[in-house]
């Protein structure tokens, strides 16, 4: 109220510098509208406006999901897949006939014979010489020795002589060690209860969006607060001037 009469009484005796002033603050006002306008932008972008998540958040997760699912796959999962099974290992066998049998008295070769492998000690195939590594390394071939023998042999038993460079899918590495099971040993196959364990990586990836979602809603209402408080600075410069 009292800077319009403020502005109105003002003698305009110096017009040169009031309009250089004008125009620069002309300036600082548009940028700051534009800084607003792409803050209203960002927010409906982000969908920061609606007070509800929106529904294709679930589209999102879906391909999270599937990629923590690559890589934290477990054995125990692997084992249990749809198309896991002993004729798939059958054929993923086929890259390892060319150094190991897996006929009951079958000979050695450049590997040893693989009969009953599963579950048995570690370098313990008779009439085989291993190299000092495996020879001393003790332990059985379980389900996940197997897993990382098999995915990294090099990795997994520095020194080894199997020249392998291994198995890069855990289906592969599952359906070829359910074959060797079922030729010649009888490990138990693990339990995987698919439901339980997908809630949680889905509820971890939710709370994270959410999460994010949150900070960018945040960050667009500091942004239009403070361009507001910019335009407003400028309205009273203007008054007063
Ligand atoms: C190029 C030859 C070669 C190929 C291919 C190969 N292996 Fe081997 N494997 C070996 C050799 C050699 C050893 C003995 C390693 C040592 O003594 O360090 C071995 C050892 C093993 C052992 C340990 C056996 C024991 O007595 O403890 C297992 C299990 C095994 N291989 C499984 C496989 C499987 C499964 C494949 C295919 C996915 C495969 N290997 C492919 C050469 C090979």
């Amino acid at each position: 109220m009292t800077d319009k009469t403020t502005n109105d009484a003002t003698p305009s005796t110096d017009t040169g510098s009031g309009d250089l002033f004008n125009t620069a603050a002309g300036w600082v006002l548009f940028a700051a509208g534009l800084g607003l306008g792409l803050s209203i932008l960002a927010g409906k972008h982000f969908h920061g406006d609606s007070p509800q998540r929106p529904e294709t958040l679930g589209y999102v997760i879906e391909g999270v999901e599937i990629e923590a699912g690559a890589v934290e796959m477990t054995m125990d999962e692997a084992l249990n897949m749809e198309g896991v099974d002993v004729s798939a290992g059958e054929r993923v066998f086929a890259k390892c006939a060319a150094c190991h049998t897996i006929d009951q008295g079958g000979a050695n070769g450049v590997g040893p014979n693989l009969y009953g492998i599963m579950g048995s000690s570690v370098g313990g195939v008779s009439g085989y010489e291993y190299s000092g590594v495996m020879a001393s390394f003790g332990g059985q071939w379980g389900w996940d020795e197997m897993n990382d023998w098999l995915n990294n042999p090099r990795g997994y038993m520095d020194g080894t002589k199997m020249g392998f460079a291994g198995l890069s899918k855990i289906e592969d590495r599952a359906a070829v060690a359910l074959y060797m099971n079922a030729n010649g040993s009888n490990l138990p196959i693990p339990e995987y209860i698919a439901e339980a364990a997908e809630e949680t990586v889905d509820e971890t990836v939710a709370d994270e969006e959410a999460e994010a979602l949150a900070d960018q809603e945040a960050a667009a209402e500091v942004d239009q607060n403070d361009a507001e408080a910019t335009s407003e600075e400028i309205e009273a410069a203007e008054a007063s001037d």
